[in-house]
């Protein structure tokens, strides 16, 4: 391959890395309270419907076209021949993706006041009054969200400075296996908690009537987004440091099946504690963070494992908030010639201005409430059920329609035949149809 271009190490290190990418809060803090708004198992049935049918010929898609493109997303959607809007496509992502780090950085920061608050005692002691104090307490100052939003930008700033290899491989391949141990032990002692059996059911069998609901179908399509982390150009970036010998169906597999676990597993930790303790499933952004200390404070040794968790859970921000932040930072990087520090520099001052509005929203600026939330939650809905799926389908008619279909195939590993028709078919019709008649849906124009 170019001499010039950075490469991962192995093709295990990029899968491990891309696995990174889609693992993160979107599956421990923002499925478990989006599921428990739109009533658990039938949304987690639409939601596997969409990554499936939606998601995972996408995932394919920006691995495909990322590798091909042998640059930044701004680059690899000029490479195949196409007209002149679609050359700008790149551009989606890269605005896109400095949109969602701005509050997911706050979500991020959350967690890391709860790893360091756990760490050092503060997060058990203060509890007797409950988790839903503690946590409103954090979040209505003005100078503590914005702190540790701080320094989660500049903690993923100097790992994502550190370059591919160096930085991001190395950090991905020590935090993700030991992340996946966590919460599949943290899942089975939730199973021990009594009225356990009322989480799992919440979570696997489905209340019909929810279906009825219009809302539950963009969320659950905006969860898939989301949580795998498509539409951002984050596969068509870190694709860009693939070698030609990783296979891509395969790599999109475990990147779909390993995300998808993940989301599972960590409602199977939260939802029997929900129900244990006597919460509402249906608390919002926060409930993570009023759920999991709970369970923490009643299990043996809870303060070392939940320290611990809110650590792993840090890590896999951080491995996510690289990912996001490797896409404009590579365009800057390519398209204008700066140094990687520069570029850094540069995104992640421009992430952390146009994130204060969010870290203040459950303080300074409570009042201020669009819809039915305020400004962390408008932000969050609007990136994952509106901003992801347009730029998803820019990708799929791309790739489907200007691409040429041999050559998309044959650049996805995707042998002529069944294979090949299959995902063309997805990304030419169905999975933009279903995006179109989702949304259409949802603002009523149906
Ligand atoms: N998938 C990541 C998560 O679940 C977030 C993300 C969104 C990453 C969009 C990349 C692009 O936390």
């Amino acid at each position: 391959m170019s001499g010039q271009r950075e490469q991962w190490t192995s093709g295990a290190g990029f899968v491990l890395a891309t696995i990174g990418a889609a693992v993160g809060l979107g599956n421990i803090w923002r499925f478990s309270y989006v599921a428990g708004e739109n009533g658990g198992g039938a949304f987690l049935l639409v939601y596997a419907i969409c990554v499936v049918l939606i998601g995972a010929p996408i995932v394919i898609a920006e691995l495909a076209l990322g590798r091909s493109g042998g640059g930044d997303a701004v680059t690899a959607f000029e490479t195949p021949a196409g007209p002149a809007l679609w050359r700008r496509a790149g551009w989606i992502g890269v605005a896109g993706s400095v949109a969602i780090l701005s509050y997911y950085s706050v979500i991020a920061g959350w967690a890391l006041k709860y790893f360091v608050g756990g760490a050092t005692g503060a997060l058990w002691t203060t509890a007797a009054a409950g988790y839903g104090a503690y946590f409103t307490d954090f979040i209505s100052q003005v100078g503590e969200p914005l702190a540790w939003q701080l320094a989660m930008i500049g903690i993923a700033m100097f790992v994502v400075a550190g370059g591919v290899q160096g930085g991001i491989e190395a950090a991905n391949k020590i935090l993700m296996p030991l992340l996946a141990l966590f919460v599949v032990g943290l899942a089975a002692y939730a199973a021990t908690l009594p009225g356990a059996g009322a989480g799992w059911s919440f979570l696997f069998v489905p209340d019909w009537s929810v279906l009825a609901r219009k809302e539950l179908y963009i969320a659950a399509m905006g969860q898939a987004f989301f949580s795998l982390g498509v539409g951002m150009a984050v596969f068509v970036t870190y694709a860009s440091y693939m070698s030609r010998e990783t296979r891509i169906p395969r790599s999109a597999a475990a990147i779909v099946c390993g995300d998808m676990a993940f989301a599972i597993l960590a409602g199977l930790a939260i939802f029997p504690a929900v129900f244990a303790f006597g919460m509402s499933p249906e608390a919002g952004p926060k409930l993570a963070f009023i759920t999991l200390p709970q369970i923490f404070l009643q299990m043996p040794a809870g303060n070392v494992m939940g320290s611990l968790f809110f650590g792993l859970l840090v890590a896999a921000a951080i491995t996510s908030m690289v990912s996001l932040l490797e896409v404009p930072v590579a365009t800057l990087i390519h398209r204008l010639r700066l140094r990687r520090w520069t570029a850094v520099t540069l995104v992640g001052l421009t992430v952390f201005v146009l994130g204060v509005p969010s870290a203040l929203s459950y303080g300074l600026l409570e009042e201020v409430r669009i819809g039915d939330g305020g400004i962390l939650d408008f932000v969050d809905q609007t990136a994952s059920n509106y901003l992801l799926p347009l730029a998803g389908i820019s990708i799929c008619l791309f790739v489907g329609w200007v691409w040429d279909g041999r050559r998309a195939a044959a650049a996805a590993d995707l042998a002529q035949g069944l294979p090949a028709t299959l995902w063309l078919w997805l990304l030419k019709v169905v999975a933009p149809a279903t995006i179109l008649l989702i949304l259409f849906d949802s603002t009523g124009v149906l």
